[in-house]
């Protein structure tokens, strides 16, 4: 080969990005060679790290006796594990005992306060799914070890912005309907009845997620209303706590597991229905405004099994640095009976006619499908 084709082909191949293969469904083993285990999990990108905090499950049970786990990666394929960024603890007193339900973690970063803000779904020991809390845990260093502040039902006495002067005076009460699913409940349902019920304690918090805003301003998003209705509610300028500041989307939708990113100055939410462990098909849901309206679209799923979301649910949708309008939809395959082998299904976002849309890929490489 002539000298000047060789170092024109040698620069070539060395700008060619290093393949970055995903394998949606298979094992991904760690550093040590065990399966990544951080499930229900969502990703911080931070000092040029990707770090991945999920819940660890256990052979048998999905409640939280070990805590979040973190993983760091550079590419999003080859993960580190970081070890346990918040450990639940022995104290049968703490909201976070071992055995209770932990699940969803979240991890943002504060600018002003230069702290690590962890929130997460937080069930009280042996109490079911009765709690329906939203923890809070807070580090000085990304990895942890994160520190347990408090867990509550959100916005407590305050009405959500939304909700009409008709809505809020409304005397109707679940105790009213002996029945669900009817009509009559759908449309007290609708008009915000178990929002008013929570009025005082605050509302219901189970599936969530963090957002931060281009302009710093965080969001706390989660399946309120016994799962039927979402809110979104602002958090306070450390993300410490709720500002009170919140609206209802898609009332009496059943929406849970919200995912959520922005392109385009415009807000797309990915969000399950709600079928427990078993896999549904997902919805989306687009803003203009983070308060909305929000506005409902069909299945951003196609193809063979875009029923059930390819057999998943999602819990993240991960913006990946350094590419432009490139979006990873982070999604859990439950395998309830043995819980730590539950599989991850992430699928990069393709867009069609401006709206998201989820195919269906064995494998994929990130440095090739966002280019
Ligand atoms: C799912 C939810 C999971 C977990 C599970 C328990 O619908 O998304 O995070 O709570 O129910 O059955």
């Amino acid at each position: 080969m002539n000298y000047y084709i060789f170092i024109i082909a040698l620069l070539a191949s060395s700008c060619r990005a290093v393949p970055a293969i995903v394998v949606p469904g298979e094992i991904w083993p760690d550093d040590q060679g065990r399966h990544v285990n951080a499930h229900g999990g969502g990703i911080l990108y931070h000092d040029n790290t990707y770090y991945w905090f999920g819940e660890h499950k256990g052979e048998r049970s999905s409640s939280a006796w070990v805590g979040v786990t973190c993983y760091s990666s550079h590419d999003l394929v080859s993960w580190t594990s970081e070890g346990v960024a918040l450990f639940v603890v022995a104290d049968t007193t703490s909201d976070i005992r071992e055995g209770c339900v932990l699940e969803r973690p979240k991890v943002i970063y504060n600018q002003k306060t230069g702290k690590f803000v962890m929130y997460f779904h937080l069930e009280l020991f042996r109490r079911g799914y009765s709690a329906a809390r939203v923890g809070v845990a807070v580090s000085d260093r990304v990895t942890g070890p994160y520190t347990f502040l408090y867990s509550y039902r959100p916005c407590a006495g305050y009405w959500p912005v939304n909700m009409t002067e008709e809505q809020r005076n409304s005397t109707i009460t679940p105790g009213d309907f002996p029945e669900w699913w009817t009509d009559e409940w759908r449309k007290a349902t609708n008009d915000g009845m178990f929002t008013r019920r929570d009025f005082e304690g605050g509302q219901m918090s189970r599936d969530m997620t963090l957002y931060v805003d281009d302009d710093g301003k965080a969001y706390h998003i989660y399946s309120s209303e016994e799962n039927l209705t979402l809110h979104l509610a602002e958090l306070s300028d450390d993300y410490l706590s709720h500002t009170g500041k919140y609206i209802r989307i898609a009332p009496g939708g059943h929406n849970e597991a919200p995912a959520i990113f922005k392109k385009d100055g415009r807000y797309f939410m990915i969000t399950s229905g709600c079928t427990g462990w078993a896999p549904n098909a997902a919805r989306l849901h687009v803003a203009d405004n983070i308060w909305g309206p929000w506005t409902e679209y069909p299945n951003p799923c196609v193809g063979e099994e875009a029923n059930l979301t390819f057999r998943s649910q999602g819990t993240y949708i991960l913006p990946v640095v350094g590419k432009k309008n490139a979006f990873i939809f982070m999604a859990d395959r439950w395998t309830p009976r043995r819980p730590i082998d539950a599989r991850y299904i992430w699928l990069p976002i393709l867009f069609e006619n401006g709206l998201p849309v989820l195919k269906w890929y064995d494998r994929w490489d990130i440095n090739e499908v966002f280019r």
